[in-house]
């Protein structure tokens, strides 16, 4: 598949390059294509791409948002999204690892609201950036699970397929609005890890009797 990246740090990154190795062709949408993200992932991966946002995103199966939440207004407004699928990897985070909309409603659901025409499904946040570059658990017989919420079926699917690809068993927790739950399990981890001292590669899985 043809998969853009809004943002190429941390996560855009660690996405982009695992899933670039797995056979998909990979575009960097950003208007500043010298900016230093940009030219450091193509330093690391120099099969990957880059394109202004627009043009991106017009040539892609499915795009990716890896941005700083507060710029995600400002980026996302003038774009058209034509029917995509958006996969929202942000989270609004406010002072001192809180919810960064106060918990009255999720990021995504905001990201929805700013990308014209886009599928938004939340996925590849409830962790940090150390268990999307490597996902593997040699020692375990279960996968890693990575928690997806969205409005419609398809575009879950899909974003299951990818996250197979990135090594992890996908649960779908529901519509949009379950994205604020998301966002606080990852401020769980984040604060478990970044504050509490927690191993920055531990995950969640998901157990069924
Ligand atoms: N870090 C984690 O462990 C982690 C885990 C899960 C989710 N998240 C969430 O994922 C998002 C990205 O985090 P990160 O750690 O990857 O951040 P990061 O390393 O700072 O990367 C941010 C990326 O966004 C780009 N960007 C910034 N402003 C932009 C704009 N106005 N237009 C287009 N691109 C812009 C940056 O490009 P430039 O080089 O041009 O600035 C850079 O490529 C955040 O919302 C974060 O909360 C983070």
């Amino acid at each position: 598949m043809k998969l853009a990246f809004i943002g190429i740090g941390n996560v855009g990154f660690a996405l982009a390059n695992n899933l670039q190795k797995k056979g998909h062709e990979i575009i960097i949408a950003q208007n500043e294509l010298k900016s230093e993200s940009v030219l450091q992932a193509q330093t690391k991966n120099q099969a990957l791409l880059a394109m202004p946002i627009q043009e991106a995103i017009d040539q892609s199966d499915i795009v990716f948002l890896a941005t700083p939440f507060n710029f995600n207004e400002k980026i996302l407004k003038p774009l058209d999204f034509g029917n995509k699928i958006l996969v929202d990897c942000t989270n609004p985070v406010g002072p001192g690892i809180s919810h960064g909309l106060e918990s009255k409603i999720s990021g995504a659901e905001k990201v929805q609201e700013w990308a014209k025409n886009a599928r938004v499904v939340k996925s590849n946040t409830i962790y940090g950036f150390e268990n999307l570059e490597n996902s593997k658990f040699p020692n375990y017989n279960v996968k890693p699970v990575m928690m997806i919420a969205g409005n419609d079926q398809d575009p879950k699917e899909q974003v299951s397929l990818i996250n197979t690809d990135l090594g992890f068993e996908t649960l779908d927790v529901g519509d949009l609005s379950q994205s604020l739950h998301l966002e606080h399990m990852t401020l769980l981890w984040v604060k478990m890890v970044r504050a509490n001292g927690h191993h920055p590669n531990f995950t969640w899985a998901y157990l069924e009797r």
